[in-house]
């Protein structure tokens, strides 16, 4: 049994499925889900089973091999699987990828390029981190959420193997606590100094002088580096600029869109009001989107971009 931050543990391909750990089970439980068609991995991304941009395109595209290998309609499953999600542009990118291509060695290649892709912006990321940074970081952007070695936690694993994380503030990241639940499974597994916060403690923690730095992941960057992220990530952002704090996004080159102009282009998922409560109504917007005006800088495997953005963001990269 390989560890559950390992890689082919988040997402793999086997002969007759896609196998993912299902992420609503964690951390109590390690139970992987398997996914026999596209169908029923479309399900999975749904349920948020298997979640985080970069981790769906990759599963996607697993699905997409698993299609062709099956002799299933490629059509059919490639509009199946870009209808479970709206808002991680990672899904599309990873199944036009997969469209001329759809072999098992295409996806594999998808997925370790995502992985790598993380150690480079890593490296990167760390080098915007302040000696013996206290981090505040919101949902989950590690490798549970892009297939291995994270995003945002890829940076401060990288800025902690360097000796330079005191502490990480963990959003909890209501209503489905992918922060509390994910993200500090995987501090608690690196052995990185975290504590949960809940959502509206990030301010008190700001103004407290307890954060150097902000580090967030993406769904989805437009042009002039407006981001999507998960929701209550723009109130961060703007908290960050009120306390002079940097706020950082690290995503890799597939979560840019270039066909989205600016934030107004990108679609935001509105999931079931019952995620945040039985009782009565609600409303439950996935995401939000912050102006890249309050975006210190965006940090791809391409290294640090700093604004403008729509001069300095690099085009997506394709697979190997
Ligand atoms: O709804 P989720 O859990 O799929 O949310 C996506 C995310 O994990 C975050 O928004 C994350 O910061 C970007 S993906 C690395």
């Amino acid at each position: 049994m390989t560890g559950a931050l390992d890689p082919e543990r988040i997402v793999r391909l086997e002969e007759d499925a896609v196998v993912v750990l299902d992420q609503r089970r964690l951390p109590d439980e390690l139970s992987e889900l398997r996914c026999r068609d596209a169908a029923e991995l479309a399900d999975a991304i749904r349920v948020l089973a298997v979640r985080g941009a970069p981790a769906i395109g990759v599963a996607a595209a697993y699905g997409m091999a698993l299609a062709a290998a099956t002799a299933a309609d490629l059509d059919e499953a490639y509009e199946t699987l870009a209808a479970s999600r709206p808002t991680a542009v990672n899904l599309r990118w990873a199944l036009d990828e997969m469209r001329a291509d759809p072999s098992r060695e295409r996806a594999r290649r998808i997925h370790a390029d995502e992985v790598e892709r993380c150690r480079r912006m890593g490296a990167h990321a760390a080098e915007l981190m302040p000696p013996s940074a206290r981090i505040l970081t919101h949902c989950n952007a590690g490798g549970l959420a892009t297939g291995g070695y994270g995003s945002a936690v890829g940076a401060i694993r990288a800025a902690a193997e360097r000796g330079g994380v005191a502490h990480v503030w963990v959003d909890e990241t209501r209503p489905l606590l992918q922060g509390a639940r994910l993200t500090a499974f995987e501090l608690e597994a690196l052995g990185i100094p975290h504590a949960v916060i809940v959502d509206g403690a990030a301010a008190s923690r700001m103004a407290a002088g307890e954060v150097d730095v902000v580090v967030t992941g993406a769904d989805r960057i437009a042009r002039n580096g407006d981001t999507a992220n998960k929701i209550g990530t723009y109130g961060l952002a703007v908290l960050a600029r009120y306390h002079a704090i940097p706020f950082v996004i690290v995503a890799p080159t597939s979560t840019i869109d270039p066909a989205a102009e600016d934030g107004a282009a990108i679609p935001i998922e509105e999931r079931d009001g019952a995620e945040v409560t039985g009782r009565f109504p609600a409303r439950n917007p996935a995401f939000d989107v912050t102006p890249g005006e309050l975006i210190s800088a965006i940090v791809t495997e391409e290294g640090v971009h700093r604004a403008p953005y729509a001069a300095s963001l690099p085009a997506p990269v394709s697979v190997r």
